[in-house]
């Protein structure tokens, strides 16, 4: 299963999904940044959320809020408080490890160095710090959002004084937040700086049940029916009391199997009035509730990867649905040292382009060309050879079948399109 990680993580960079962070520098450990393939498929992820949870629907409204906030904000929310980790440090080699991973998976034996001695546990606060303006005291610290959540709360009488939206109903943000993980790592699963995709759901207290099994509902949903994750690959599981956040009533994770084990993909949690009556903010004399379904943006990129991936005897597929594919359609003339079929080719390429993401590629022999297309997930091949000249027909390859059919140019945008809607 390690050597899955290792295939994906090297595809990753191979193909241009994801590289290490400041590579020619030496990286910056834990700091990754998407390529030219992987910011389409962030960008079709976000772009299915936005349009499925917020477009689609007339109870939630969108908003972009600064990541820098006021520092009163992370006090009133406990996050100053009470967002932090348990620290241990090796006496030996001096590595810091959270307790409790130092508990579960090593045994209390330090993984660096095998010492088995570490100093008293420690908070230590996951907010990074910095400064506005030119001196660096406490009057001028500032941190980096650690969620999303606080710029919606704090906007909650703005958004609905401007929308005179009415209970229950919700606001919806995608952005980065910063934590500084004591011990990040497994690719891009555990980083120092990530995306949320959120949605704080504000009800009244009487009906936390019902939305809550709502939301968890839905989110099963988007990972089936959206993303195409296969069922069997994630579970659903309650967090016991003692792992609660400070905020939290009751929290459910969605966990993806990753080749390193199943791991927490997303959270759904039931925050109560806490951050609301925090922020001394209320409706019509009530402080509402709200329940609160929250996306990781890494994870869940990790887990198509993961679910998509896979090596069938001479190809590596990313099997991932259409509409996540970074490209819909490749484009290649049969031989790329003929004028005449170069030239037919770059007519279809343009007819199709503006229509569908389309890739053109002259490298090398079909063959190849299909395998390097699979590898990234374009569904689609379309082949301009000789008879194309003549018939102005095409080759049209399926990624999953390799199966081929020849079809007429003038209707491949309504067969493509047709298609596309998998
Ligand atoms: N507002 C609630 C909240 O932030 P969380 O469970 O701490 O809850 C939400 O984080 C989601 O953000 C997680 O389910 C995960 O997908 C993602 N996430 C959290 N920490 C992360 C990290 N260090 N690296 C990558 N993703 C992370």
């Amino acid at each position: 299963m390690a050597d899955k990680m290792q295939s994906i993580i090297s595809l990753c960079k191979r193909r241009g999904f994801v590289f290490p962070g400041s590579e020619i520098y030496g990286g910056l450990a834990n700091t990754w940044d998407f390529g030219p393939l992987g910011v389409e498929l962030v960008n079709n992820v976000k772009q299915l959320w936005w349009k499925r949870f917020v477009k689609d629907r007339e109870d939630i409204v969108g908003i972009s809020s600064a990541i820098l906030m006021n520092p009163k904000v992370w006090e009133a929310s406990g996050h100053l408080k009470g967002f932090s980790d348990p620290l241990v440090e090796c006496k030996k080699c001096h590595v810091r490890l959270r307790a409790d991973h130092l508990r579960e998976n090593y045994s209390n034996k330090c993984p660096s160095c095998s010492g088995k001695e570490f100093t008293e546990e420690r908070q230590f606060n996951l907010m990074f710090k910095t400064h506005i303006g030119p001196v660096e005291d406490e009057s001028s610290v500032v941190y980096l959002r650690p969620e999303t959540a606080q710029g919606m709360f704090v906007n909650f009488e703005n958004v609905e004084n401007t929308t005179r939206l009415k209970l229950p109903f919700g606001i919806a943000q995608i952005g980065k937040a910063f934590r500084n993980e004591i011990t990040p790592g497994n690719f891009i699963f555990r980083v120092l700086e990530f995306e949320q995709m959120e949605i704080e759901y504000f009800i009244t207290d009487a009906d936390w049940e019902k939305y809550f099994s709502q939301w968890q509902n839905e989110m099963e949903k988007w990972l089936v029916e959206v993303l195409g994750i296969k069922k069997e690959n994630f579970a659903i599981r309650e967090h016991a009391k003692e792992e609660l956040s400070h905020y939290s009533k009751k929290t459910v994770d969605f966990e993806y199997k990753y080749p390193f084990g199943q791991k927490e993909l997303y959270g759904l949690a039931y925050r109560t009035d806490f951050d609301l009556k925090a922020h001394k903010l209320s409706l019509e004399g009530m402080v509402p509730h709200v329940i609160e379904p929250t996306f990781g943006i890494e994870r869940t990129f990790l887990a198509l990867l993961c679910d998509a991936y896979s090596e069938e005897e001479d190809r590596v597929v990313l099997k991932l649905k259409p509409s996540l594919a970074p490209y819909k359609v490749a484009a290649f003339p049969l031989l790329a040292n003929k004028p005449e079929l170069v030239k037919k080719a770059r007519e279809v390429f343009e007819l199709l382009k503006g229509e569908f993401p389309t890739i053109w590629d002259d490298r090398g022999n079909i063959g190849k060309r299909y395998y390097s297309q699979d590898e990234i997930g374009t569904p689609f091949c379309l082949t301009i050879d000789f008879d194309t000249l003549q018939d102005n027909t095409v080759t049209l390859r399926d990624r999953d079948t390799m199966k081929q059919e020849r079809v007429k140019t003038s209707d491949l945008k309504n067969i493509l399109q047709e298609k596309l809607k998998q």
